[in-house]
């Protein structure tokens, strides 16, 4: 099969297309022949030899990504809930060795769930590892609550979009950070209020949030603490709840802690039921083909991106 291999870290254009051997599904696995995959900041993290590379290279040969759309050709044994020509998505071995840049993937079962007949391959694809981390985040994270205020930081982005919508389904007032251009997209995602971080400081403007999700990093989880009310919580997915973070969070009764995404079919499959009843859905902004991932890469890369980039495959 065809697979873009990362011979050595580096460069978007050191992801080689290459001849590999088809993976053989194991027990509690199924074998997905690719549609398409979602691409994220940490696979581009992963290629430049950050993030998960040293991961990787344990199991080489070193293919890079984690989220798929596409069909089940052969199921391993012990398989209970999918069977050969079901469509599945979902975020496979994250954190681990996912292999998703490929033709074929072998996929524990466990980390899939259905693709709703209404929602497109591209949608269905790119709801994975960003959707996945923002029901996390604020589901079992935070325990959202309806009528509680929620900040969401990058909020036009991958995890963003799709942690707006979620917030709104569980009727949070929702506060979105973004640059001015991307306001209207915001408030079609439901945001309440639209903030642009390029003029002003969220500490100067929100105050009394529940809940804040960061996606930015150290500096600017310690400014979004004055955002918060008494009892609050932050949850960093960019490690930056650090341990001076942490104290003058505690020193506030505020709790503050980072979070790391992981596989699961039961959270992807509630995200599915979400999909398909049109509760939230994937802003896809750019659609490239596998041959192109180096561009696909590049446009990760820029930060800008509005929702998610898709790559497909075949
Ligand atoms: N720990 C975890 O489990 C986990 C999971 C997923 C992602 N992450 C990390 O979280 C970060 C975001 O991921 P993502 O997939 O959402 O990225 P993304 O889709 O590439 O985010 C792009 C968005 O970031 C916004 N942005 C850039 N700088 C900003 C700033 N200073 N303030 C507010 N918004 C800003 C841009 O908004 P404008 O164009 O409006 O400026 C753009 O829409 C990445 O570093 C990623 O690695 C961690």
């Amino acid at each position: 099969m065809k697979a873009l291999v990362l011979n050595e870290p580096g460069a978007p254009e050191n992801l080689q297309l290459q001849e590999t051997d088809k993976p053989i599904p194991q027990a509690g696995e199924v074998l997905v022949k690719v549609r398409a995959i979602s691409i994220n900041p940490v696979d581009t993290k992963t290629r430049e030899g950050k993030a998960f590379y040293n991961t990787l290279k344990e199991n080489p040969p070193v293919i890079v990504g984690w989220d798929i759309l596409g069909e089940v050709v052969a199921v391993g044994e012990e398989v209970n809930y999918f069977k050969e020509g079901d469509e599945v998505f979902g975020m496979v071995n994250f954190p681990g060795s996912g292999k998703a840049y490929a033709e074929y993937v072998a996929a524990p079962e466990k980390h899939l769930a259905h693709k709703p007949a209404n929602v497109s391959h591209h949608e269905a694809a790119a709801a994975t590892l960003a959707a996945l981390t923002a029901w996390q985040v604020l589901v079992h994270e935070a325990g959202i609550k309806a009528g509680q205020r929620v900040l969401i930081h990058a909020a036009a982005g991958g995890v963003g979009h799709f942690a707006v919508q979620i917030a709104k389904y569980f009727q949070a007032t929702v506060i979105g950070t973004a640059s001015e251009e991307n306001h209207d997209f915001l408030r079609t995602m439901g945001a309440d209020e639209q903030i642009d971080y390029h003029k002003y400081k969220v500490e100067d403007v929100v105050m009394d949030a529940d809940i804040v999700l960061d996606s930015l990093g150290e500096e600017n989880t310690r400014r979004s603490l004055a955002t918060l009310k008494d009892g609050g919580k932050i949850i960093s997915i960019l490690g930056g709840a650090t341990e001076a973070v942490q104290a003058a969070a505690k020193a506030r009764n505020i709790e503050a802690r980072n979070y790391l995404v992981h596989s699961s079919g039961e959270d992807e499959t509630k995200l599915a039921e979400l999909l398909e009843a049109g509760i939230i859905r994937s802003h896809v902004s750019h659609v490239f083909s596998f041959e192109d991932m180096a561009e696909a890469h590049k446009q990760v890369e820029t930060r800008k991106t509005i929702g998610k980039v898709v790559v497909t495959v075949g």
